[in-house]
Order: C-alpha cells, then structure tokens, then sequence
C-alpha cells in the first residue's frame, strides 16, 4: 500500500450543528434531539483520532449554519483547484457565500457552477485512490449536468453513479475508495448500470461490499488515510475484512451526526489532493 504524505483535513467545529430541519430521511424525527456535549465529545475523538496521521484545519463555524460541520459538502478540491458547492436544498443555500469566501481566501482557484446545477462538493465526488477516474453520484442531491463540468475541469474520466435510495443520497454514503484500489460499497443503493460500471473498474479481489446493517450505521460514510480507516461501529465481520485487506481500523462513535444523515468522512474535507490522476 503506498503512503502519501500526510495531507491536509477541515474541519468544522460543532458549535452551531443541531437538526433544524429535514433535508434527508435520517433527519426526520430528530429535530431539537441532539445531545450537544455529546456530540461536541465525539467530534473532538474524531479530530484527535485524524490528527494521529493528518493536520487538522479548521473552519470557524457560523451561527444558523447547523450543518456547516459537514466540511465534505463544502466544495470538491483537487490540486489548487475547488469547486465550491452548489446546494440543492434551499436550507443549505447560506452556507455558500461563506464557503467560497472561506476557499478564495486559502488561495485556491474556484470553478464555479451555473446557477441550475446543483453538486455537493466531496459529498458527491469522489477520488479513485488507484485508478484515473472519480466516482460522482447524482440522482438526489447533485445533478449529472455536474458531472461533464468535473471531467473538463479536472481532466478526469467521471463515472457517474446513480444513487437510488433516499437513505444514501451523497455518494459518501454508500461508497469509499480505499487505498490500494479496494472499494467499500453497497451495492443496493446504485442502480444495475452503476454496479456494472463499478464491477468493470474494480476486481473481485478488491470489492468489500458492506451488508444492510453496517450501510445503515453509515460504514461506507470511512475516512481513510493509507492503511488507516475511521469509522463508526463496523460489525465484526467487516472488520476482519478489512484487517485482511491490510487495513487498521479506528472506531469512532458519531451517533450524533448519524442523527443528521452524516459520518466521520462527511466530516471531513482534504485539501491536499493530487492534481493529476493516480494510477
Ligand atoms: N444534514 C446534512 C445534509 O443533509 C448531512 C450532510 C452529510 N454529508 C455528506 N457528505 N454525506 O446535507
């Protein structure tokens, strides 16, 4: 397994998260529901667990912007280039004055999306950590008109996932490229033509699909960072898995954030990715 250098993570801390509303299914039900301190606790647990094998940047957080602790929606980076979000769901529309300030500010170069193509940054697209191509979701919360603009922006062979259960609705969700070309993925959130896309660039040897149960704790939801993975509440039997894939696990409970629809990667946002195409 090759070994980057240690790369760059932002992060938001959660002063301001809270359910306010209901953007997706996890949210339903949960509104005024969170336990702060707790989650506060488990934030900084994932922090200091990231921080073992990356540098942690920080975003200031902003009043009335409660998921703004998602850093992963913040935009999509690669090289100095970003391109900021474009959100589809109103309730999230005042994070993106803030982010693009925030990302212009850093120095990166900001492609910005027309005003009628929604994307969601990192939570819809996603590097391939051994071959030439991302993996970008559309269907719930980004538009495959997104799609084209990522392939001629960052010179990149996109494979479009259609995601097609409401409980996944960012690719995030339901799909993670590890290191070394593996892929943590349930199949059940894609249509037919998606897992045969996924099928014709990842080998037998290095699917790890994940069952209904560790899906529904948000398993593929991983942050990984060569031969670490960061994640909460794997079952056993993923576990061994990935231990006989060569991964070392990190459980880390994010109960909390579930409770809005996020895990430890949406969490999270690495602003040093590679320019040029691996593999
Ligand atoms: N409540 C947030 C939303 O629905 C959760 C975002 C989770 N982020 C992710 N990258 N999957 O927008």
């Amino acid at each position: 397994m090759s070994v980057t250098d240690r790369p760059t993570i932002l992060m938001c801390p959660p002063d301001y998260f809270s359910v306010d509303y209901v953007i997706n299914p996890w949210m339903a039900g949960n509104e005024g529901q969170l336990d702060c301190d707790r989650a506060y606790e488990q934030w900084r647990t994932l922090r200091d667990a990231l921080a073992a094998v990356a540098d942690i940047e920080l975003l200031e957080p902003q009043p009335d912007l409660p998921d703004l602790v998602f850093t992963a929606n913040a935009g999509f980076v690669a090289g100095n280039r970003v391109v900021p979000s474009h959100f589809m769901p109103q309730e999230r529309r005042p994070e993106e004055a803030y982010l693009k300030g925030w990302f212009a500010a850093q120095g990166f170069d900001l492609c910005i999306l027309p005003d009628d193509i929604g994307f969601e940054g990192a939570g819809d697209c996603l590097i391939d950590r051994a071959g030439p191509w991302l993996w970008t979701g559309f269907g719930f919360r980004t538009e495959i008109e997104a799609h084209a603009l990522l392939a001629d922006w960052f010179e990149r062979e996109v494979v479009s996932i259609r995601l097609v259960d409401s409980r996944f609705y960012h690719i995030d969700t339901c799909l993670c490229p590890l290191s070394g070309g593996y892929l943590l993925y349930y199949p059940d959130a894609f249509d037919a033509d998606s897992i045969a896309a996924i099928e014709a660039r990842v080998p037998p040897e290095k699917r790890l699909a994940v069952s209904a149960g560790d899906a529904a704790n948000l398993a593929c939801n991983a942050v990984n960072v060569d031969a670490h993975v960061f994640a909460h509440q794997f079952s056993a039997a993923l576990q061994s898995r990935l231990a006989d894939a060569g991964f070392t696990l990190h459980d880390v409970r994010l109960s909390e954030f579930l409770k809005a629809g996020g895990s430890a990667k949406c969490l999270t946002l690495r602003l040093t990715e590679p320019e040029v195409a691996a593999g």
